[in-house]
């Protein structure tokens, strides 16, 4: 279906960008505090998600909303949220970029020796959440995360940017580095070792993982905080619902917000 690297969501050469002037000058410093933060609200209203809008197939839905905030021109629209769960059963998140989607899953890549890639291999349980917020729309997907294909991923590697692919192999992800020069040694080896030319294989520990989701909500604004949220789940075979609907259909409700 669709491919999360087509269009504006490639925005990684995107301009430079000026130094950020971070305002708080010392600890002490009470500027943006509790009171502000308070009144810090917006009523919603852009738009609307009715049951006809929205159809059956989450998948379509999710394909219209996701080219819509690419269309549009948002930044990081393929950025996500991922949640994962550690050996204590505590809940990890850490935005990523999706970089492809069908009926199949949600694929976004990774080292899989990071820390997601340890939380994963214990509990494949996860969840993605996605927030568009010019759109004022929140998708919000729960499921059972599986590896991509070896050569799926070595495909996705190959049609890296070289930095991109040196900078794969140069960081152990989520290791402690003794400190900065370290990293920016092994990728400078890295440079020398490949040249201009030398292909640059896929490192042993970096792929694709692709979530299948069991529930997909979709979370539209509206005013006076009585907003759209429309829940599709995945009817297992043999559940009660089953005998309606086959199985791998999606059932839809309405939760209030
Ligand atoms: C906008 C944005 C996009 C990111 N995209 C990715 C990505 O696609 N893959 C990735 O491994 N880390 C990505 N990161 C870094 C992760 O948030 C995180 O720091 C890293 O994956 C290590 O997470 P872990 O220690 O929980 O495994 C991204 C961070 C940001 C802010």
């Amino acid at each position: 279906m669709g491919s999360a690297d087509s269009g504006k969501a490639n925005q990684e050469a995107a301009g430079a960008s000026q130094p950020i002037q971070d305002l708080r000058a010392s600890p002490g410093d009470t500027a943006g505090g509790s009171q502000q933060i308070q009144d810090l609200r917006r009523d919603f209203g852009r738009d609307s998600l009715t049951e006809e809008l929205a159809g059956d197939d989450p998948f379509l839905l999710f394909g219209r909303w996701f080219d819509t905030a690419l269309d549009a021109g948002l930044r990081d629209a393929n950025a996500f949220v991922l949640s994962t769960v550690d050996e204590a059963n505590r809940p990890v998140s850490r935005v990523l970029l999706l970089k492809d989607y069908s009926p199949a899953g949600f694929v976004f890549y990774t080292n899989y020796a990071s820390r997601k890639g340890s939380n994963l291999a214990e509990n494949p349980h996860a969840a993605i959440l996605f927030y568009w917020a010019e759109h004022e729309r929140q998708v919000r997907i729960e499921g059972r995360v599986e590896r991509v294909a070896r050569e799926e991923s070595a495909a996705y590697f190959a049609s890296r940017p070289r930095a991109s692919q040196l900078g794969a192999h140069a960081s152990p992800q989520s290791q402690v580095l003794s400190d900065r020069s370290d990293l920016e040694k092994r990728f400078s080896d890295l440079e020398q070792q490949y040249g201009a030319d030398a292909p640059i294989p896929l490192p042993e520990d970096w792929g694709g993982y692709r979530l299948q989701p069991g529930r997909i909500e979709f979370w539209q604004g509206r005013s006076n905080r009585l907003h759209d949220r429309l829940e599709y789940t995945i009817v297992q075979a043999g559940s009660a619902s089953g005998s309606q609907a086959k199985a791998g259909a999606w059932t839809r409700v309405r939760l209030a917000p």
